[in-house]
């Protein structure tokens, strides 16, 4: 039986999931059928996404078999992470789990099982993007061996919506403390206002 993703967890009536329920998690490599439930997952627990979501994660499904990692429990996706393999490096994005399923080191399953995959691909590197502003976030890639290299900067672009150049007022500026500080303090504030709406 498939479950929507936003219905309590099996066997609780309600958010409060008990510490051994972990074990009836399984994770395994994503397919077409679970790709519906994975975007749901993502917009209930990460809110909408900038990026094409459903054909791209479509084709990593054809085309990169294992790219996709879920966390089932009983049919139904609790928790996702893509372990992508670029021929170079391995790339972890969209680690996410189910508000009613945290807390339970299924993020981790998830991280190690991602980490196995791209090991078996050949990667010697794996590395993943994660937003400074989330204290969730962080604080969960800080519990593994990954390490935080602060001195490494990421420069992205995404391709349709460029936003600077000659005609749109020059380059972007350079990423400053103070201005850093500036963006975590309103990725936070967004944050909170998300998590305090009914
Ligand atoms: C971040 C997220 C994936 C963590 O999932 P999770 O299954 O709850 O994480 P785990 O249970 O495996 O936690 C592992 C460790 O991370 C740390 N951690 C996780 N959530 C934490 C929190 N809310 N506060 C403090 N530490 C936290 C703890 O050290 C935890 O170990 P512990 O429970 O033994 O103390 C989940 O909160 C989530 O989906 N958040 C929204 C989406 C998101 O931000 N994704 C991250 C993109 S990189």
């Amino acid at each position: 039986m498939t479950r929507p993703i936003g219905s309590s967890p099996p066997g609780s009536p309600n958010t409060a999931v008990s510490k051994t329920d972990h074990d009836r998690v399984v994770i395994r490599a994503g397919r077409h059928a679970d790709l519906a439930q994975t975007l749901e997952l993502w917009r209930e627990s990460r809110g909408p996404g900038k990026t094409p979501d459903a054909p791209a994660l479509s084709d990593l499904v054809d085309h990169n078999p294992g790219g996709l990692l879920v966390a089932e429990v009983e049919d139904r996706v609790v928790g996702s992470l893509i372990a992508a393999w670029d021929g170079w490096r391995g790339n972890m994005y969209r680690l996410t789990l189910h508000p009613a399923w945290r807390r339970q080191g299924i993020a981790r399953r998830l991280i190690a099982a991602g980490e196995a995959h791209l090991r078996t691909l050949g990667a010697k590197r794996i590395t993943a993007l994660v937003s400074r502003a989330d204290e969730r976030a962080t604080q969960t890639w800080l519990s593994t061996e990954y390490e935080d290299e602060i001195a490494t900067a990421r420069f992205a672009k995404t391709i349709g919506q460029e936003r600077y150049g000659p005609s749109a007022g020059g380059p972007p500026r350079r990423l400053t403390w103070p201005r850093l500080s500036g963006l975590l303090c309103r990725a936070q504030a967004r944050e909170r206002a998300r998590e305090s709406r009914p």
